[in-house]
């Protein structure tokens, strides 16, 4: 229902439909204000704060998730042992290759995700953000932050806890091989995954040091035991062992899980919003919440109840038909015959049925990415949504044009993605201009907890690395 004066407006949506809107043309994020009345009227006569309300019970969204975390872990975050995966995050002594380590990837610029729309790991000019360069990955690199509440890791959940909870290691964690499960005995699924990234080659091991993923582990403790810094801060860490015990895997896996645990950022103006500040969405927001939550159909797939833990994802594969950009150099073998292809979910469960399929995004801070989607095809938010409100239309105007110049070769084939389109996504709700308008505030602003904005997470990047390297260079 839209009010008589607003008839004007170019909906661009609906007339896209019937191809009469020309491309994917950005909208500016602050579109036009909507009046209380025009609020009401287009949430069908009913006031705006009411349905919200109810939609956010329906969905038993507390806006109180961050102070769940001790209680889950069953103990209060230990600093002292957070302090020392922090400096681990950002030393490359753990990346055999030398030049690598989480935070060139996981940057605390962008809510410890990626400065780039494909991660670029070993063999990088030692910049983290624009300016990086080197062969790229497979795929973007997700935030780090609110990853304490994620049952499933990975683009593809190929690492999840099979409870449905990551806290709890009663059903072990599954990861593929040669984990496999064998890393179930660690207290909380980011433990376990701590035990990953530096065994990977292209991340940051390199292709140089030969063995397995246990002897490259064993040659990243040997770093660390052989280092009188972290020798002591391992020791202060865990005092109860005795003097002189080595530096272990579990060890680092419990320093880094602790420092993700310290980067929990859900305090958004949603949740300031459940909790029964009604001023903290703007009007606008308002109309994009109930959208998302009613008509857009979008917390179908980004959920926030039980397992969701009100992250904003079912942590479940769809195909969201996104094209396949393919960098120009890479050090992954792509997928399919033309190695132009990533089939996602399917490289863990080898079905072609589940080719395309990605996790469900979790929303929250997405604001702070520097690009959107599994392989980050999208570098502005509104491009991003605009393409996911309609893939089929969406998929015949897209253009790498905005992305890095080594991105913007020829993308791999996208009919067979938009074959297995998710049937969630097949009909979307026609919005109006000023309905996509506040549903990009939505999701942009109402999900952004401040906290986590670059300047304050800039504050984590140490001075001086315990092992004496030099660094990465955050721009
Ligand atoms: C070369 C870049 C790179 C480096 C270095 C790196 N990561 Fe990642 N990380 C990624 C990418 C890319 C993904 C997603 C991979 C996928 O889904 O296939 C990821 C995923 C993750 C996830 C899961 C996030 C989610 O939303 O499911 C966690 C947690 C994580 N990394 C932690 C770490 C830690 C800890 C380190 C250092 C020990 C590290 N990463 C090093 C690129 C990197
Ligand atoms: C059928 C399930 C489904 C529905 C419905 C859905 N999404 Fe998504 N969304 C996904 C998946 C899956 C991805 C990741 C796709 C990929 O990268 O290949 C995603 C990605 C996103 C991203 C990019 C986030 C990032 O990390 O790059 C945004 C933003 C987003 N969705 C917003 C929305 C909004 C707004 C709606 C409602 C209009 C919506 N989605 C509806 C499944 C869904």
């Amino acid at each position: 229902m839209i009010t008589p004066g607003r008839r004007s407006l170019a909906l661009c949506i609906v007339s896209s439909i019937a191809g009469a809107c020309s491309d994917l043309e950005p909208v500016r994020p602050t579109g036009p204000a909507l009046t209380p009345t025009e609020l009401r009227s287009v949430n069908g006569g009913h006031d705006v704060d009411a349905t919200l309300r109810r939609q956010l019970t329906a969905h038993g969204f507390t806006g109180r998730v961050a102070s769940t975390l001790e209680t889950r872990l069953g103990r209060p975050i230990d600093r002292q042992l957070a302090e020392v995966g922090r400096l681990l995050w950002f030393d490359p002594i753990q990346g055999l290759n030398d030049d690598n380590t989480c935070a060139g990837c996981h940057s605390p610029t962008h809510g410890f995700g990626d400065t780039q729309p494909i991660a670029i790991g070993i063999e990088n000019n030692g910049l983290v953000g624009p300016g990086r360069t080197g062969p790229r990955n497979q795929r973007r690199t997700p935030m780090a932050i609110n990853t304490a509440f994620y049952p499933t890791l990975m683009w593809n959940s190929r690492f999840h806890a099979p409870s449905g909870n990551p806290f709890d290691n009663r059903q072990g964690f599954v990861f593929p091989a040669p984990e496999g499960t064998s890393l179930s005995y660690l207290p909380h699924l980011l433990t376990a995954q701590a035990f990953i990234p530096p065994t990977e080659r292209v991340e940051a091991a390199g292709f140089h040091f030969p063995g397995t993923n246990d002897d490259i582990r064993g040659e990243v403790l040997r770093r660390l035991n052989d280092d009188a810094r972290y020798r002591t801060l391992f020791a202060r860490a865990f005092p109860h062992t005795p003097p002189g015990t080595p530096i272990t895997f579990d060890d680092v896996g419990r320093a880094i899980a602790e420092f993700e645990f310290t980067l929990v950022f859900a305090d958004a103006p949603i949740d300031r919003y459940a909790r029964g500040v009604r001023e903290a969405l703007t009007p606008a927001q308002k109309q994009g919440a109930v959208l998302f939550f009613g008509r857009a159909g979008c917390v179908a797939c980004h959920a926030v109840s039980g397992a969701a833990n009100e992250m904003f994802s079912d942590f479940r594969q769809h195909v969201a038909g996104i094209p396949q950009v393919v960098p120009a150099v890479g050090n992954v073998t792509f997928d399919g015959p033309g190695a132009n292809e990533d089939f996602g979910l399917a490289q863990v469960s080898g079905r072609s049925a589940d080719r395309y399929a990605f996790r469900t995004s979790p929303l929250r801070n997405v604001a702070l990415q520097s690009a959107f989607m599994h392989n980050g095809a999208f570098v502005r938010l509104e491009d991003a949504i605009r393409y996911h409100l309609d893939a089929r239309r969406g998929a015949a105007l897209y253009t790498t044009a905005k992305l890095p110049v080594d991105m913007q070769g020829p993308t791999g084939p996208l009919d067979p993605v938009l074959e297995r389109l998710d049937p969630l996504l097949r009909t979307s709700a026609p919005l109006t201009e000023a309905e996509f308008t506040s549903l990009v505030d939505f999701v942009r602003n109402a999900l952004l907890d401040p906290a986590a904005r670059p300047q304050h997470l800039r504050r984590l990047i140490p001075g001086k690395l315990p092992s004496g390297r030099a660094g990465l260079v955050f721009q």
